[in-house]
């Protein structure tokens, strides 16, 4: 297990304490003007990555910072028609994109920290039409 010297602090989203139990996080990777945004989610211990973009009509699914969830905790909710997703798989269980998800973000945790998984390739994926 790799010790926080380790670390390729390129790849480095959060620590992985900054995400409550049950709880989202936003986030931002790259640099520019169009920086990729994602969300990570935490269930049961084990966190998701997924691209900050609604598949109904390519929003971010919050307006506020970290502000992802329905307001008992169990669904992601997009805020601007109300898609609903449930957290580890980023499917769309209600709403008009049902059926579809968010596009994951290949990530891993190592030394307490989360970060962005080797080769992902951040400007594809801020990339809407990618
Ligand atoms: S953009 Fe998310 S529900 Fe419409």
């Amino acid at each position: 297990m790799a010790d926080e010297s380790e670390l390729d602090l390129t790849r480095v989203i959060c620590a992985l304490e900054e995400i409550p139990e049950g709880g989202c996080r936003g986030f931002t990777a790259g640099g520019g003007d169009w920086p990729l945004r994602g969300l990570l989610t935490r269930e049961d211990g084990v966190v998701q990555a997924f691209v900050n973009r609604c598949p109904h009509a390519g929003h971010p699914l919050n307006l506020r910072p970290h502000d992802f969830l329905t307001p008992d905790g169990a669904l992601l909710v997009c805020r601007s028609h109300g898609a609903l997703f449930e957290k580890s798989e980023g499917l769309c269980v209600a709403g008009p994109c049902a059926g579809r998800a968010l596009t994951r973000v290949a990530i891993e945790v190592s030394a307490g920290y989360v970060l962005l998984a080797p080769g992902v390739d951040v400007e594809r994926l801020a990339d809407p039409a990618g």
